[in-house]
């Protein structure tokens, strides 16, 4: 049944590939729920996920970024929610760098511990996938047919560097933290899409992801049902790990659907760094 899943996520992730391709989407009116802007290619390519999802008789909801409540379907016995960040990094589309979509399959809650597979796509020069099971696996659309490049693993430690949030809100503490990596030779690499700096980290072996806790956001930016616990998923299945600073993000509790989390996805050694500041 997973397998279904994912294969209509494929599909839904060609359909919007498509239609980035001749995008000339500009900002709604609107808001999602969690007060960013939205613009017509969001909303379109949350309903390309929705309506191929809730058709599947294993499919017992969705949750997306765009919308404020869960929406069920008919299959009110079905065992699966899946929740979905349609199109993470919507707003560098203007600048013509790559994006993603977000998605975990949650087995009848959701909750850290109900995750039984997540994965992520990147509309990109190519078209990619990321399926994470028992492994991280990485698939490249080619001559129009999904190759699996084979699984993902990263390094026990890495090189690279990608710290989110706006600098003159973080703390002390943190700034020190990112100041000591890049002392050791670390190298910038953020363009502003999760998407791409995280998967950038997971093909390179390693380094460190961080959207801390901030004066103006002390829960963090990134969501942690759509975003946060996917990539945690991803990152644990290869060999990585994912904490909010104290605690590890697969065991974090969920209050309500579009809360955000601090986050720190990356290696061994760099993740040690991190407990060692933040505990
Ligand atoms: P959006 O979908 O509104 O473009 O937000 C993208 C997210 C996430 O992909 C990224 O890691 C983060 O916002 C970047 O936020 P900062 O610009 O604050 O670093």
């Amino acid at each position: 049944m997973i397998s279904v899943i994912i294969d209509t996520l494929r599909e839904s992730a060609l359909r919007i590939d498509a239609l980035l391709k001749h995008n000339t989407s500009s900002y709604l009116q609107s808001t999602n729920a969690s007060g960013d802007m939205q613009l017509e290619i969001d909303v379109e390519a949350d309903r390309i996920f929705q309506a191929s999802l809730l058709e599947l008789p294993c499919v017992k909801a969705i949750c997306s970024e765009e919308q404020e409540d869960i929406c069920y379907s008919q299959s009110t016995d079905a065992p699966y929610i899946v929740a979905y960040d349609p199109l993470d990094g919507s707003s560098l589309i203007d600048s013509n760098l790559s994006i993603g979509s977000i998605f975990g399959i949650y087995n009848g809650e959701l909750k850290a511990q109900s995750l039984i597979a997540s994965g992520y796509v990147v509309y990109g020069p190519c078209l990619e996938m990321v399926v994470a099971q028992e492994r991280a696996l990485h698939y490249r659309y080619i001559d129009e047919q999904w190759r699996n490049l084979g699984a993902l693993e990263l390094q026990a430690k890495g090189r690279i560097n990608a710290p989110g949030g706006t600098q003159k809100h973080w703390e002390a503490k943190h700034k020190t933290m990112i100041e000591s990596l890049f002392a050791q030779g670390y190298r910038l690499r953020y363009s502003g899409g999760m998407v791409p700096d995280l998967h950038q980290i997971l093909i390179k072996g390693g380094g460190l992801f961080s959207y801390p806790a901030t004066n103006d956001a002390p829960q963090g930016k990134l969501r942690k049902l759509f975003e946060v616990f996917p990539f945690a998923f991803v990152y644990e299945k290869c060999g990585g790990y994912a904490t909010n600073g104290v605690q590890r993000i697969l065991e974090l509790e969920v209050e309500h659907i579009h809360e955000s989390t601090p986050c720190f996805f990356g290696s061994y050694e760099e993740m040690e760094l991190v407990r060692r500041v933040y505990e």
